[in-house]
């Protein structure tokens, strides 16, 4: 299958979590190059804020939520059309290890970080597939590939994302489906601030989020979102089941 190198000028490009940070980044990538943004989240206020600066749609969802989920697409196909591109990319995370994590804690991060995408992807697939191409691409992370400390069910459920990620191409990258995920290191976003704000020593705590990065930066939400517009983009053609790392040089050593 080829891509189309116009097709990027003009299509339905669905972003969840996209009331703030890497998904807010990443919907106004696609918008700034003309594409026809939809925006989900479960923020209404930010979202409503975000998408009228935009001029996107937006829908408040929860992407837990599989009921609401196949309601949102039926509306997005009713208003704009079916689906071209789908970033996964709402996620939440629990500070704790195993024996620490109660099961709800555990539950609701597989719930928003990888069940979600077996009801977005079902809702988009089909389309996708009739018309011999789609593309997805999903937000997991380097905590999808090592360990971190505290992060026993965020790193577990990212994991979770690069397999499932990687299945959607066994299954249907030969009917015209690109599916990959990006593997970002540590993103100055909201999510950060907050843990920054309730941290003891937040200085401290600083400090060892930006060296994980090799060269002692966090990285910006726009350099996430560049990487996913690579993926979904004609030239990211010959990527398919990726998970690209894009941390500072976090996993290379
Ligand atoms: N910030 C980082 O350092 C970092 C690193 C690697 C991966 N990631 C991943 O990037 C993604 C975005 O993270 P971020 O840092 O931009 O976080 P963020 O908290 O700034 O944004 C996440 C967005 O997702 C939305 N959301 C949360 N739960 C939802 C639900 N149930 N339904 C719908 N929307 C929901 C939130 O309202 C928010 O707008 C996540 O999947 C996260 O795991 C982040």
């Amino acid at each position: 299958m080829t891509e189309s190198v116009q097709s990027s000028a003009s299509r339905v490009v669905v972003v969840t979590g996209a009331a703030s940070g890497i998904g807010l980044a990443t919907a106004r990538r696609f918008a700034a190059t003309g594409d026809t943004v939809v925006m989900l989240d479960v923020d209404a206020e930010r979202l409503g804020r975000e998408a009228a600066v935009l001029g996107a749609l937006s829908f408040v969802v929860d992407v837990r939520n599989g009921e609401s989920i196949t309601a949102t697409f039926t509306a997005i196909a009713a208003q704009v059309g079916s689906v071209d591109v789908l970033v996964n990319n709402a996620g939440i995370g629990v500070a704790a290890d195993l024996l620490s994590s109660t099961w709800d804690d555990w539950q609701r991060t597989f719930d928003v970080n990888v069940h979600s995408m077996f009801h977005t992807c079902r809702a988009v697939l089909p389309g996708m597939l009739d018309r011999g191409a789609g593309i997805i691409v999903n937000t997991a992370s380097v905590a999808g590939l090592v360990g971190i400390r505290d992060r026993a069910a965020y790193c577990t459920s990212k994991s979770a994302v690069i397999g499932f990620t990687r299945t959607l191409t066994a299954d249907y990258a030969h009917r015209g489906i690109r599916a990959n995920a990006v593997c970002p290191g540590t993103v100055a976003t909201e999510w950060i601030g907050k843990i920054l704000a309730t941290a003891e020593d937040p200085v401290a705590k600083r400090l060892s989020m930006e060296q994980r990065q090799l060269d002692g930066q966090m990285g910006r939400p726009e350099e996430v979102a560049a990487a996913i517009w690579f993926l979904a983009s004609p030239d990211g053609r010959f990527a398919n089941g990726s998970a690209m790392v894009i941390d500072g040089g976090w996993t290379a050593m």
